[in-house]
């Protein structure tokens, strides 16, 4: 049985104290820092890239996990690795030579994982998963915090369950991302779901560190 990871989106947090916001849920207890990274091409929205992620990369010990929602994904790779990147995951749909920029980001040292918006179906990454460390399934469209998880997104999760045990690939893990709050977390997690991100659900509660916990006791 493998143990469950919260990974607090900083896309929540205030970033005119990232680095206060990042240390608060190290100490509440997150196991990794989920960083987006929005490219105003591939989603409808700009955020932050390796320049930030150099700074706040002394701010925590924890793995720091880069979620790319940029095109042209092979060009930005090699930076964000350099700037502290522990595990990088790049979107199916906007990697068309998607073999390359797994082997680029393993290549580097770092965890490589693939992402796959809410309409994509598993399909698209059966040929890459014995290539890949994670799958990391978004539970709404990409570009902004703070949104409802899509249902249909949790039988996704199963269905990629039972499709890495009959292809024995249960090492892979499965990482969701998307409106994910202490209400709905025992689905996720009964869905199947290793890596949990939630950026609003822990960031915009009175107590982000109780939030932490409480995730972690279900
Ligand atoms: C959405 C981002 C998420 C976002 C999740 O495009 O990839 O990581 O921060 O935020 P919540 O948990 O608020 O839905
Ligand atoms: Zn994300």
């Amino acid at each position: 049985q493998k143990q469950i990871q919260i990974a607090p989106s900083i896309l929540s947090a205030d970033f005119s104290k990232l680095g206060t916001d990042i240390v608060m849920v190290d100490e509440g207890g997150a196991d990794v820092i989920h960083y987006d990274v929005m490219d105003g091409h591939f989603v409808p929205n700009i955020t932050i890239g390796p320049l930030v992620l150099n700074s706040i990369r002394k701010c925590t010990q924890l793995p720091i996990d880069v979620h790319l929602m940029i095109e042209n994904a092979d060009n930005y790779i090699p930076a964000f690795a350099e700037a502290g990147a522990d595990w990088i995951s790049v979107h199916v749909e906007a990697c068309p030579h998607l073999h390359r920029s797994i082997q680029l980001i393993k290549g580097l040292g770092k965890r490589a994982g693939v992402v796959l918006n809410p309409h994509t179906p598993l399909s698209a990454i059966e040929d890459i998963l014995p290539d890949v460390d994670f799958v990391l399934i978004m539970s709404v469209n990409p570009g902004f915090g703070g949104q409802s998880l899509i249902p249909s997104t949790l039988d996704k999760i199963a269905r990629l369950k039972d499709l890495l045990i009959q292809k024995h690939l249960e090492h892979i893990e499965i990482e969701i991302d998307g409106g994910v709050k202490l209400d709905n977390i025992k689905q996720v997690i009964d869905a199947g779901t290793d890596i949990i991100v939630s950026g609003s659900g822990i960031y915009n509660t009175p107590d982000p560190k109780a939030t932490i916990r409480q995730m972690k006791s279900i």
